[in-house]
């Protein structure tokens, strides 16, 4: 008899999540809603060896965003990982720049240079999530900084939503 719903396709994908986040932990709140969801551990770029990540089905990659682009640290650890057979990638985000500017093309501009970087080692990048952080960068902290509580509850909300979507797409 084949009991359904107990075969090893089952299983959740073997999961990790990545993320630099420092200015305001923006970054990390959203990496730990996708890490809860994916039942993955979160690591800093600085704690995990780029040949570790190859024994991952799915690695989510993310940054806040520091000059339109990601830190200096998850790019570098692109460029460190060994060549992959199409192991499956996600990058996510979140940036300051007020509502009006951020549509999705601003998000995936914004994940371009790591996109390409992981490409070049052979993974498959499966989506791209980003929302609004809280900015106090430069002379904004004197007027209380752009996207004050943000991520907020909805956020996390669509960043679980997500989760749940790159898990379906390694299934
Ligand atoms: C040095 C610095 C540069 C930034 N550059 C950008 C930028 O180019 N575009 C943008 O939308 N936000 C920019 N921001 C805002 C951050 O992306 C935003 O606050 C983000 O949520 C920070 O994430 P974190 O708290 O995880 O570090 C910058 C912030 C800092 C501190």
């Amino acid at each position: 008899m084949v009991v359904r719903g107990s075969g090893p396709e089952d299983l959740p994908p073997k999961s990790l999540v990545i993320v630099f986040s420092y200015h305001h932990g923006n970054t990390e709140k959203i990496a730990r809603a996708i890490g809860g969801v994916l039942g993955a551990g979160v690591k800093a770029p600085q704690e995990i060896r780029p040949e570790e990540i190859a024994g991952y089905d799915l690695v989510g990659f993310g940054s806040g965003i520091y000059s339109a682009t990601f830190d200096p640290s998850v790019l570098t650890l692109a460029d460190r990982l060994p060549q992959s057979q199409g192991t499956k990638a996600f990058l996510f985000s979140t940036y300051g720049a007020p509502g009006f500017i951020a549509n999705r093309e601003f998000i995936e501009k914004n994940h371009d240079e790591m996109r390409q970087k992981l490409q070049a080692r052979g993974y498959t990048v499966i989506g791209d999530f980003g929302c609004a952080g809280w900015n106090t960068n430069s002379f904004l902290k004197y007027f209380g900084g752009l996207n004050k509580s943000r991520p907020d509850a909805g956020d996390l909300r669509n960043a679980e939503a997500f989760a749940r979507a790159m898990m379906e797409k390694v299934r």
